[in-house]
């Protein structure tokens, strides 16, 4: 639990954030419930705004990364807190806008954007297009042409690293469905198409090396990668970039296989990233690029916990003991699609010993609806609120209404008051898109 943390265990020793005690928030809003802690999201949006600010002169952005939790009260922070957005789809896009997103501090996403999300981006007037494919590059430079404007664009790179949590590997990989790679001559092939559209008007890089990284080398060697590829885009093509885009990927704690970051560890990844970045362009004769990064999981992933009730609790002598909670994969994909780990804690007794490994298993029917396996836990029974922490990131935003569940409902907690940002689903809205055609009638 860090400086920026709200959470804590308060005087009666149970789960506290945002100064709103977890059984109280349980008791009035219902589980399962996200709870996300506003003075995090916050603490972080500025961390790395004021890292670009003091250390690079301003001179680049930080766009929140929205795929990680999106919805209208998180453009809006991000708005407030004056930082930028990347989108990812339509979805994205249109609620970021409905939030009150300047357009023009929107980069949109993706390797396969439909036509009708190419017209959305180019009608709205966002600040660029990350484009990843000639087919995309031609169909935007006819919608272009169409609406009469010289549409910004950056093209995405493969930067030759590739990081994972507590590691990297540097590779010639091609094989990829994002970005060209500057290693084989497609990136440089590619900038060359771009520039002969009339329609498009190509401001530089974009590169995303993974998520959930800790490794500061990688961002630093994807850097120097991208820095050099310019370089020699230059030579070859004439052609300057003016911005680089160094995607998202800052890692964080779910348990102590994680290192604990503190705000000012993070605002030292990003100066590695910026060190780098100048020293390169320095060596190279290079202008320093605008700099843009993308972080998602960091800003929002720690600042959210989701609260559950213990329903039943099946014990197979000397095989599992299975703690069954009332959400499971349709509010929380992660265990089922990577086996993600967590830190589970009893909300009424933070500091009770664990006397146990349990299994959480979900409500849905699969047997591979699992929470997580081998947990420690402190005795739990039927009625307990368990309250999973690090799920504000890639929770809400990869939820489904499988079994024809409801998705959660998510609050924000500041200084001891919470207040709803997502509503709780109803069962009209479950059938709400049902149609029961004419021949069934
Ligand atoms: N920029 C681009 C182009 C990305 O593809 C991503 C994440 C980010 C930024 C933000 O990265 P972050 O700072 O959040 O690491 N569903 C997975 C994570 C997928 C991340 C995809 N791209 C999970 O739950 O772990």
């Amino acid at each position: 639990m860090n400086s920026r943390n709200t959470l804590k265990v308060n005087a009666a020793g149970h789960l506290e954030i945002g100064g709103c005690d977890t059984l109280e928030l349980a008791k009035e809003f219902g589980t399962p419930l996200y709870v996300y802690d506003e003075d995090y999201i916050r603490a972080m949006m500025r961390v790395f705004k004021n890292t670009i600010n003091k250390d690079y002169d301003g001179h680049g952005k930080v766009l929140y990364a929205s795929k990680a939790f999106s919805c209208l009260a998180m453009y809006r922070i991000a708005k407030q807190e004056g930082i930028g957005c990347d989108a990812v789809s339509g979805g994205e896009l249109y609620t970021a806008l409905k939030a009150g997103f300047n357009a023009a501090d929107i980069y949109v996403h993706g390797n396969n954007k439909t036509y009708e999300e190419l017209v959305q981006a180019v009608k709205a007037g966002v600040g660029g297009i990350v484009i990843d494919s000639y087919r995309e590059a031609d169909i935007l430079d006819k919608i272009a042409a169409e609406y009469k404007v010289k549409q910004k664009v950056l093209i995405r790179v493969n930067p030759g690293v590739e990081a994972h949590t507590h590691a990297f590997v540097q590779t010639a990989r091609t094989d990829s469905k994002f970005g060209f790679s500057f290693r084989d001559n497609t990136a440089l092939e590619y900038t060359k198409h771009v520039l002969s559209l009339k329609n498009l008007e190509l401001k530089g890089y974009h590169c995303h090396i993974g998520s959930q990284i800790f490794e500061k080398q990688s961002f630093s060697l994807a850097a120097q990668n991208m820095i050099e590829f310019m370089v020699a885009v230059k030579k070859e093509a004439g052609f300057e970039a003016e911005i680089l885009n160094m995607g998202g990927g800052f890692g964080i704690y779910y348990t102590d296989e994680d290192p604990k970051f503190t705000e000012s560890d993070y605002a030292e990844y990003l100066l590695t990233l910026i060190k780098t970045v100048k020293e390169k362009s320095k060596e190279l004769n290079f202008r320093l690029p605008y700099l843009l990064i993308e972080p998602g999981r960091s800003i929002v992933g720690e600042a959210g916990i989701t609260l559950y009730t213990v329903g039943s609790i099946k014990d197979i002598p000397g095989i599992r003991k299975y703690v069954a909670i009332d959400g499971g994969m349709f509010e929380n994909p992660r265990y089922a699609l990577y086996q993600s780990k967590y830190t589970v804690v009893k909300a009424a007794d933070v500091n009770a010993a664990n006397v146990q490994k349990v299994s959480i298993a979900g409500k849905c029917c699969e047997s591979g609806d699992l929470i997580g396996v081998d947990l420690p836990l402190p005795e739990v029974e039927s009625g307990d609120i368990l309250a999973v922490l690090s799920t504000g990131a890639y929770h809400y935003s990869m939820a489904s209404n499988y079994n024809r569940n409801f998705i959660p409902q998510a609050i924000l907690v500041k200084d001891g008051k919470a207040e709803t940002i997502i509503k709780k689903q109803t069962f009209e809205d479950l059938v709400r898109n049902d149609v029961i055609p004419d021949s069934l009638k």
